[in-house]
């Protein structure tokens, strides 16, 4: 009925911080020593401005914002500063996942933080109710972004850097942020590596199928039996759930309920397609435990396992154990718990930091997609602009702004931009939603063969494909050079 955004309220004005906040405390010291295991970052709080675009709601008021630092290859007076701007989870996951970072502030000296994203892991304006509904108001893009300028400008001043270059470094919604950050405070940084950032997608361009088409891609790409078997696994569950057989189906796909409503066959639905955007996301040559704990290639590993089983429905609930059995101690799945359906149809996890993702995915971040059963393998499950309106109504009483992020950040429109690397994986699902081709001399796009989400800024690894590694190489040097560019200008 309503088709149109609501009125936006007052334009959100690009003023500045008060600078007087910045002290800013080394609390990881606090409680001791660093943590075990980690001993390369130095976990810090930094006194953060609740609200950088309103001078009168919450006044000068501050909360803490975590970040992590390492100056074991900083050379103070040559390095420049390496900034990962956080994404929406713990920082730490995406320190302890973006290796490359470190090898390449060993090699150019620099300064690396890793900066968390307010309203994920630690960083919560409001403490533990931040997530929940009447605390979200703070969440945007535009003030994370202000955040990280905030930040880096702060640490800039208290280590005597003030010259230094800062290079940003993020991976998926982290990429979009450091695009957007050398976009909108190109005087604070030099470049940035925006590595799997699905720019297009998130502005709402783009077809709504694509994204489940590229996973399915992978399934096929490892052989035509994996997809059929995928296919007749889905079809022999919604066979027995129109015949009513739903013991059948608890049982061959062994769910802790039984599972019998239309809502049921929903869930369980979406239970299983976001395990296949676990394993197309995460499809690394080695072992990881990033999101879960996988085994190498687990595209081929699920195929394996689907194929060894006679049963297609048990085929897929081997497949599906992959990840949400990863343990091998699930006696059955639970797949209301294991799974949340929420504003982003690849997943949003669950907890605190699935929240705050719902919401932003409930406010500017577009991500409608759907699969059709014809240019994917899953069953048909629409998620409609008006689907997401309503339900982000719902749960969070906001009206999504689909034209906003294009207007902020101008989507694929990046003619005007400078000095940003967007690389992406042709394994990975998202990388049809971010930037391919070359834009200008300095909007450079890299294609990893055989690479899936942002396996470039993964540490080297023995079993890194050749493409990885001339990407990285690539990207060093062009980082090396606007390094080097920025200090000239100095
Ligand atoms: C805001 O911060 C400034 C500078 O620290 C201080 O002088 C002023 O009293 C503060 N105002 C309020 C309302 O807290
Ligand atoms: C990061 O790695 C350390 C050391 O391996 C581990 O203790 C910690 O749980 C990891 N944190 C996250 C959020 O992955
Ligand atoms: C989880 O793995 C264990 C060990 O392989 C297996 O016995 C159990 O059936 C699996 N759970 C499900 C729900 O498939
Ligand atoms: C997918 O489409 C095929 C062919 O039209 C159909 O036979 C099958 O039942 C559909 N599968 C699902 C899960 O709806
Ligand atoms: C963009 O330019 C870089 C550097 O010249 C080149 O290596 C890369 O292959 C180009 N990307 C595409 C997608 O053509």
């Amino acid at each position: 009925m309503r088709d149109a955004p609501p009125e936006p309220r007052a334009p959100t004005a690009r003023t500045w911080a008060p600078v007087l906040l910045l002290a800013w405390a080394l609390s990881g010291l606090e409680a001791g020593a660093p943590r075990v295991g980690e001993p390369r970052f130095r976990e810090a709080y930094f006194e953060q401005l609740l609200d950088h675009f309103n001078f009168e709601r919450f006044g000068n008021k501050t909360f803490r914002q975590r970040f992590l630092v390492s100056e074991q290859f900083w050379k103070p007076r040559e390095g420049p500063i390496f900034f990962y701007t956080g994404n929406e989870g713990d920082v730490w996951a995406f320190a302890n996942n973006s290796g490359f970072v470190l090898e390449l502030a060993a090699q150019q000296a620099a300064l690396v933080v890793f900066a968390e994203h307010r309203y994920y892991g630690r960083s919560l304006p409001f403490g533990a109710p931040s997530t929940r509904r009447g605390h979200t108001e703070l969440l945007t893009v535009e003030q994370a972004l202000a955040d990280f300028a905030a930040l880096l400008q702060a640490l800039r001043r208290d280590l005597g850097a003030l010259r230094a270059p800062a290079i940003a470094f993020g991976g998926s919604y982290g990429g979009m942020l450091s695009a957007y950050m050398r976009m909108k405070y190109p005087h604070l940084v030099a470049g940035a590596l925006a590595a799997s950032a699905p720019v297009l997608a998130v502005a709402g361009l783009g077809s709504p199928y694509q994204f489940f088409q590229d996973v399915s891609a992978d399934f096929e790409a490892h052989s035509p039996e994996c997809a059929q078997g995928v296919r007749d696994a889905f079809r022999q569950i919604k066979d027995w759930f129109l015949q009513g057989a739903h013991e059948a189906v608890s049982q061959a796909f062994g769910t802790c309920q039984l599972l019998s409503s239309p809502e049921d066959l929903t869930q369980l639905f979406g239970f299983v397609r976001n395990a296949f955007t676990v394993l197309a996301m995460m499809d690394y040559p080695y072992p990881t435990d990033f999101l879960g704990h996988l085994p190498a290639n687990p595209v081929k590993v699920g195929c394996e396992r689907l194929l060894s089983e006679r049963q297609s429905v048990r085929g897929l609930r081997a497949l599906a154990g992959l990840v949400y059995n990863a343990s091998g101690a699930e006696p059955c799945f639970d797949v209301y718990r294991q799974y949340r359906a929420c504003a982003d149809p690849t997943g949003c996890g669950s907890g605190s930091d699935a929240r705050a993702w719902d919401y932003q995915a409930c406010t500017e971040i577009n991500l409608e997609f759907s699969s059709n059963n014809r240019t994917d393998l899953f069953p048909e499950m629409a998620f409609p602009a008006a689907a997401r309106r309503r339900y982000c109504l719902d749960t969070w009483g906001v009206w999504p702004r689909r034209a906003w992020l294009q207007t902020s950040f101008g989507g694929g429109d990046l003619k005007a931009a400078s000095n940003i690397i967007f690389s992406n994986g042709d394994l990975d699902p998202w990388a049809r939603g971010g930037i391919q081709s070359n834009l200008s001399a300095s909007v450079l796009a890299i294609t990893i063969a055989g690479g899936a989400h942002h396996l470039d800024l993964r540490a080297s690894h023995p079993q890194d494909p050749v493409s990885v590694v001339q990407a990285r190489r690539l990207e060093a040097a062009v980082i090396h050079e606007w390094v080097q560019a920025a200090r000239r200008d100095r």
